[in-house]
């Protein structure tokens, strides 16, 4: 087993920040407002009620029940720790591609079969202690059973003495993140953003509406990673949770997740529902849109929260391009760009009157793409000439 991680220090590291408190809360009843997928939302100029969107791929997960033991999977290798060492030539800095408030990750090569090198991403957990093999085991199990095409498949883990390890399939374009954020990374077009938005928009979909339901509960840029094709796939379930039982309409739980993307019903009660995975969408979406972070401490202090920066000009056809991501020189359908504010305000909205995940997704399929517009349509502020020297990342 060699290495192959040329590639690797053209990527920054993250710098993710979770937070934690504890809260005091009461289970209550459960309410309809988490489970009613099928109402009639739609943007204000759709005439016809949406037709409710069932994921595609299978949803039966016997969720995990207890933390400490590692629910059998056949499809997860477990790796010994050398291996791994082998694997990432024995975590070297030149192969570190990624940083979380978990773990480092390493890009490696583990043997795939017969002559066949399998490029792979190994994170190792910096936590130690009960947490860390909380957080390991979460993913573990999680992602161990549920296998979609909008989520990062996990190929094994090592567990040997204090190490906690995970390896999973290697996504070439790293996270979602560093294309939005990172100065020397292409500028991402409006189709791509698009794309990204709906594959993870699916992913979410599907932990929902599973057998047994799953909220993520830390949806952020730098966990949507993207494949060769930019195919969006959730990663870092370190965070999951099975969804609510035995007719309750939440569950409770400290809080834990990212500053900027938790809901403020979920910082404000600890009642997680699905609800908080659609309010963090819809800060993701606001960051494709806006191409800024959730939180931006260099910002003026009026520009730091992006939710609080944003909101005002969501509603309001004529305002919007204001906050559209300069580094798109305009070169975004402003119709698309009206649909998706009004998506991002509806999912950052009350909870009572927030979206489901499937209504979101089916929102999110209206939104023309530029490929099949009917007619040329104008952008904002659009400028052939002032085009910016960053070239443009496109479908194929
Ligand atoms: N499979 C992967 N392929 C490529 N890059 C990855 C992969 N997994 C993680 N990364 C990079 O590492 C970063 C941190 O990974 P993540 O799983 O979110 O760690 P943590 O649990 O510490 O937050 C990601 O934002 C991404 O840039
Ligand atoms: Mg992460």
């Amino acid at each position: 087993m060699g290495n192959c991680f040329e590639s690797c220090s053209e990527r920054n590291v993250n710098e993710d920040e979770n937070v934690g408190s504890s809260v005091n809360s009461k289970p209550s009843s459960r309410g309809d407002s988490d489970t009613g997928r099928s109402s009639n939302l739609s943007y204000p100029w759709s005439l016809k009620p949406l037709i409710t969107r069932k994921s595609e791929a299978s949803s039966a997960l016997p969720a995990p029940t207890k933390e400490r033991d590692i629910m059998p999977s056949h499809h997860l290798k477990s790796f010994t720790l050398d291996e791994l060492k082998n694997a990432t030539g024995n975590f070297c800095p030149e192969s570190l591609i990624g940083e979380g408030g978990f773990g480092f990750v390493h890009k490696g090569c583990v043997n795939g079969g017969p002559g066949i090198e399998l490029a792979v991403a190994v994170k190792k957990l910096k936590t130690e202690g009960f947490q860390g093999h909380k957080e390991w085991l979460r993913e573990v199990n999680y992602l161990g059973r549920l296998h979609h095409p909008n989520l990062v498949k996990l190929i094994g883990y090592s567990l040997e003495d204090e190490n906690r390890l995970l390896v999973y399939e290697y996504m070439p374009n790293g996270s979602l993140e560093n294309h939005l954020f990172e100065r020397r990374s292409n500028v991402l077009s409006w189709s791509l953003r698009m794309k990204v938005a709906i594959g993870a928009a699916r992913g979410l979909c599907f932990l929902h509406e599973a057998k047994d339901q799953v909220i993520y509960r830390d949806f952020k840029a730098a966990n949507i990673l993207l494949d060769s094709g930019f195919n969006a796939k959730l990663s870092d379930f370190g965070l999951a949770k099975e969804g609510p039982t035995d007719d309750r309409s939440h569950v409770t739980t400290e809080v834990i997740g990212t500053q900027g993307y938790a809901a403020p019903e979920y910082l404000a009660t600890g009642h997680l529902t699905t609800k908080c995975d659609v309010y963090s969408f819809g800060v993701v979406l606001l960051e494709i849109l806006c191409g800024r972070r959730a939180i931006d401490k260099t910002r003026a202090r009026e520009e730091e929260n992006l939710v609080e920066w944003a909101k005002p000009y969501l509603r309001d056809k004529r305002k919007v391009f204001r906050i559209m991501d300069t580094k798109l020189v305009g070169q975004y359908p402003q119709k698309a760009a009206f649909m998706m504010s009004f998506l991002a305000l509806q999912c950052i909205g009350d909870v009572k009157v927030r979206p489901s995940m499937p209504e979101v997704l089916s929102l999110l399929e209206k939104v023309p793409t530029p490929r099949h517009r009917k007619s040329r349509s104008k952008s904002f502020g659009a400028n052939s000439s002032s085009m910016s020297s960053k070239r443009f990342l496109r479908h194929n």
